[in-house]
């Protein structure tokens, strides 16, 4: 059986979450409401569902952090809800914010599990949006703002720091699709708020190297391995620029090669919100890359979606096992991406900073037997073992997630977590599939 001692000494491995979507206390202690809270007020999410109480991580944190040291986990991924910190988005600091953090934080590092903060994990304050969001250009200093408030709090304590997640997720579902929180739509909301969000990561990353420049900053990316649908030129073709979208619009300006509009001509206008000086501020400096892969997609010509002229055809028209998200289960995938991101030159480490499933779970005498999730998670760290013999730019692997939690639109009904949530009691329950990663983890 793979052990996670088969894996080079220095391989890290731990568990991500996210605030927005575990702390609840929305209105605790001077916190400040972030567009998911009005998203869900607006009944935007499945269930009418919100973000307000979501697992009580706010006053269990000590209790879910003991659950993850007796599992053995060394590391945990979580963010910081900017709200808490600066409940207007810019201007007075929340006291009461900063020592959460600080708490959550020591409570950690007493317990020898080593946090690694996500600045921004879609939470942005209202206040905020209400000037317009990410798709005001002010946004890069807002954004840096509240990143020196956290580093100078945290920067002595906290070694790994991330700036966006999934900046194409965020973007696309919350200012192309109107999916998520803002709700915003159509291509030029789209195209500004994905022009001021790589600007953002271009330039803070630089301000946290310069200013702080022991702590290790990178950005989490989602990705995806895309292969066509069947081997005719058009839907090759729309697999590229699918690709394109999916795994490259974000990272390649951020390594100064620019946006790739010469591949997806649709996106061209992009380039009309540069400003002079702006090529050199879009070029981060990453110490680090985090990639979040879950599936593959397959990829059809499509003649009726605007600019992409391709659609994903599902896994369920497929008839491939799938989670309930509806995302195939491709355990290759995870390979694929890790050779994919490697091959740039500029990409110098790269962590698996999430990978997971939603699976429905039948918590039973105590016990949520999560054959499926735990069999996901072995298979995936069996492509991730032949991938760290290949690439040695791979340096990590975090289990998306801890615990069940607030997932977005789709509300609670998706189950992610390794640690089950009775969302009536706030009970926690260890499942199956926690068990197998402590056993995995440990010598
Ligand atoms: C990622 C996101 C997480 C989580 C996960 C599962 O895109 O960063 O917050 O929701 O997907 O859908």
């Amino acid at each position: 059986m793979l052990k996670a001692s088969d894996f080079p000494a220095d391989f890290v491995w731990g568990v991500s979450s996210a605030a927005a979507q575990t702390e609840g206390a929305a209105s605790k202690d001077g916190r400040g409401p972030s567009i998911w809270d009005d998203f869900a007020k607006r009944k935007k999410v499945k269930g009418n569902q919100s973000p307000e109480q979501a697992c009580e991580f706010y006053d269990r944190f000590e209790e879910d952090i003991l659950l993850l040291k007796s599992l053995g986990i060394p590391n945990f991924r979580f963010s910081i809800s900017w709200s808490r910190i600066l409940p207007d988005g810019t201007g007075a600091v929340n006291k009461a914010g900063i020592n959460f953090y600080h708490k959550l934080i020591d409570t950690c590092l007493q317990n020898g599990i080593e946090p690694w903060i996500t600045l921004y994990h879609w939470d942005l304050p209202l206040a905020l949006e209400k000037k317009g969001g990410w798709k005001n250009r002010e946004i890069i200093h807002w954004f840096k703002d509240y990143a020196a408030v956290c580093l100078a709090e945290y920067g002595e304590k906290v070694k790994h720091w991330m700036l966006l997640n999934e900046p194409l997720v965020f973007t696309g579902a919350g200012y192309f699709a109107g999916y998520h929180a803002p709700g915003k739509r159509g291509m030029s909301n789209f195209l500004a708020a994905a022009y001021h969000a790589a600007l953002a990561q271009g330039y803070v990353s630089k301000f946290i190297k310069t200013n702080y420049p022991n702590v290790q900053v990178g950005a989490t990316f989602s990705c995806s391995f895309n292969t066509p649908y069947s081997l005719k030129e058009k839907d090759l073709n729309a697999c590229k620029r699918v690709d394109t979208l999916l795994n490259k619009f974000f990272i390649e300006p951020n390594l100064g090669l620019g946006f790739p509009v010469k591949e997806l001509s649709a996106l061209k206008a992009i380039n009309k919100h540069m400003q002079p000086g702006d090529e050199e501020m879009l070029k981060a400096d990453f110490d680090f890359i985090g990639l979040q892969v879950y599936t593959r997609e397959v990829i059809a010509h499509s003649f009726f979606t605007p600019y992409l002229r391709a659609k994903i055809v599902s896994a369920s028209k497929r008839k491939v096992f799938h989670t309930n998200m509806n995302w195939e289960v491709y355990p290759d995938a995870i390979f694929e991406v890790i050779k994919l991101f490697s091959a740039y030159e500029g990409v110098k480490k790269i962590y698996i900073t999430e990978n997971g499933a939603s699976f429905s779970d039948q918590l039973l005498n105590g016990r949520v037997h999560d054959f499926h999730r735990q069999d996901y998670l072995e298979k995936h760290i069996k492509k991730l073992h032949e991938a760290s013999l290949f690439f040695p730019k791979l340096k990590g692997y975090f289990v998306w997630s801890a615990t069940d939690n607030f997932e977005w639109t789709e509300g609670y009904k998706q189950r992610f977590g390794i640690i089950h949530i009775n969302y009536e009691t706030l009970e926690r329950t260890v499942k199956d599939s926690a068990y197998w990663y402590r056993d995995f983890l440990s010598n």
